[in-house]
This record gives C-alpha cells, sequence and structure tokens, in this order.
C-alpha cells in the first residue's frame, strides 16, 4: 500500500473510531465541494430583536460600546469586576477560535481547567467537545467557542441571574463582531439564557431557534454525555441537523 493510501486509512479508522466512542451508529459523509463563494455580510440586529419575547429580554443591558475588533473588545473589557466572580477568577476567558467563523458554539461557563488556561472548553468536556466537532468533520479552528461567563464561578456552581445579566452585553457583542451564520447553544443553562426562557432542555433540543436574528440550535452539554451516556444518540442527531445545515449554506 502506498504512504498515502496508509495514511487515508489510518485517517479513516480514527474518525470511525471516534463516532464509534461517541456512541454513534452512523457515519456522516459529506461531499467534497467547491470553495465557497465570499459570503455576504450579515447586518447586524439592534438590540433587544424582538419585542414580543418576555418582559425581561427588555431589561438586558445592551452592549455599551460597539467594537471594531475581537481583540479591540476583549482587550477592553478583560479587567471586567462588574461582578463578585472578577475578584476570585484566574483568567478571563474570551473565546476562542476563527473570529469569522460560521458556526458558534456557547457554553455556560469556564470550569477550572478553563479558568488557569484562559481558553473555553479545554478540560474534559473540552476534550468531548472536540471529538464531537470532529465526528461532524469541524475543528476548534473552524468554529468559534465562547460561553455566557466569561469568569469562573467558584465550585463550578450555577452561574447567578445576576451574573449572566452583567456579562450577556458581552456575548451579545462577540456575535455582532463574528456574525455566525448558526449558533449551537451546549446545555440547559445556555440554552435557556440565550432563548430567554425557563423551557427545559429536553424540550428545546432538536429544532431551530432565534438569537440575535441567527438561526440557533441547542444540545446536551458535553459535560452531561461525560456522566448520561443515554445522551449520546440525541446529541448525536442534533449534530447531524447542526451538519446539514452548515453544508447547506456554503
Ligand atoms: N463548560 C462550559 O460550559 N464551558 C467551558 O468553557 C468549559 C466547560
Ligand atoms: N441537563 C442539563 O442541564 N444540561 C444538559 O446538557 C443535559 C441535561
Amino acid at each position: 500500500m502506498s504512504d498515502k493510501s496508509a495514511d487515508l486509512r489510518l485517517l479513516l479508522q480514527r474518525a470511525i473510531k471516534a463516532q464509534i466512542d461517541l456512541g454513534m451508529d452512523e457515519l456522516i459523509l459529506t461531499p467534497i465541494k467547491e470553495s465557497a463563494p465570499p459570503r455576504p455580510d450579515v447586518v447586524a440586529d439592534k438590540w433587544p430583536t424582538d419585542e414580543t419575547k418576555a418582559p425581561e429580554v427588555m431589561m438586558e443591558t445592551p452592549p455599551l460600546t460597539q467594537f471594531e475588533t475581537l481583540e479591540d473588545h476583549r482587550l477592553a473589557i478583560c479587567d471586567c469586576q462588574k461582578c463578585s466572580l472578577g475578584a476570585s477568577r484566574n483568567k478571563f476567558v474570551y473565546g476562542v477560535g476563527n473570529t469569522q467563523a460560521d458556526l458558534m458554539f456557547i457554553g455556560e461557563a469556564p470550569g477550572a481547567d478553563e479558568d488557569r488556561i484562559g481558553e473555553p472548553f479545554v478540560g474534559r468536556a473540552g476534550q468531548l467537545l472536540d471529538r464531537i466537532l470532529a465526528a461532524i468533520e469541524l475543528s476548534r479552528q473552524e468554529v468559534y467557542i465562547a460561553n455566557i461567563l466569561k469568569c469562573r464561578p467558584p465550585g463550578n456552581r450555577d452561574p447567578q441571574p445576576d451574573e449572566m445579566e452583567l456579562c450577556f452585553g458581552y456575548l451579545h457583542e462577540q456575535v455582532r463582531l463574528i456574525k455566525p451564520k448558526l449558533i449551537c447553544a451546549l446545555g440547559r443553562i445556555a440554552a435557556q439564557a440565550l432563548l430567554k426562557t425557563t423551557t427545559p432542555l429536553g424540550k428545546l433540543r432538536s429544532r431551530w431557534h432565534e438569537f440575535s436574528g441567527v438561526p440557533t440550535l441547542v444540545t446536551y452539554h458535553p459535560a452531561a454525555l461525560l456522566r448520561f451516556a443515554s445522551y449520546k444518540r440525541d446529541t448525536w442527531e442534533d449534530m447531524k441537523l447542526l451538519k446539514a445545515r452548515y453544508e447547506s449554506m456554503k
């Protein structure tokens, strides 16, 4: 066998094993496409986006300042002390990935590893997220990953409503600057915060919603998959939905 086909075989074996590890029993095979034409610029929505939503939406703090680039934004907010997590954090965890990503993943808040390193989803849940991305032929470099909260809640407790409220403008500005075409919310906390709802995750997943004018899908948090393997099947269904819409937009 030539070197090239041996490499290919190894790659395929790894990809298939990764999907089996994730509890998946079908393969996603995407046809190779010509490179996509440059996308037209998406017009950012004004905040709030939907006046028919619950009244608390209207109380959200709008982003006070609009920035030219993500890096300008990060530099302006990375010393934030608006809530008490500013005092206890190690590192401010802004976000990571392609600043012009078409697809953005939004999690809950940094954990211990993220707080130490300053990057979202680098711990065990993050490694599983990487495998989920690989299973739909995506990488951290291609997408953008951020959290609702930029600082770690002590002992990984749930984010408090006031913390999310104070931090939310930052995420909103990130979405305005990145202009993703699709968003995937990871877990209940992120999903409910983005969609301004108290509906349980199981009822939100597997269909499209909207955040800030961007089609938004909701699925289980990778940390939940580590604890409850039975969520893997549904997560895989959600990832297939996400991948299909992502491909259809190219
Ligand atoms: N869980 C999250 O929601 N976000 C992270 O960055 C890490 C774990
Ligand atoms: N419950 C949660 O809060 N998150 C999940 O991802 C799954 C169940």
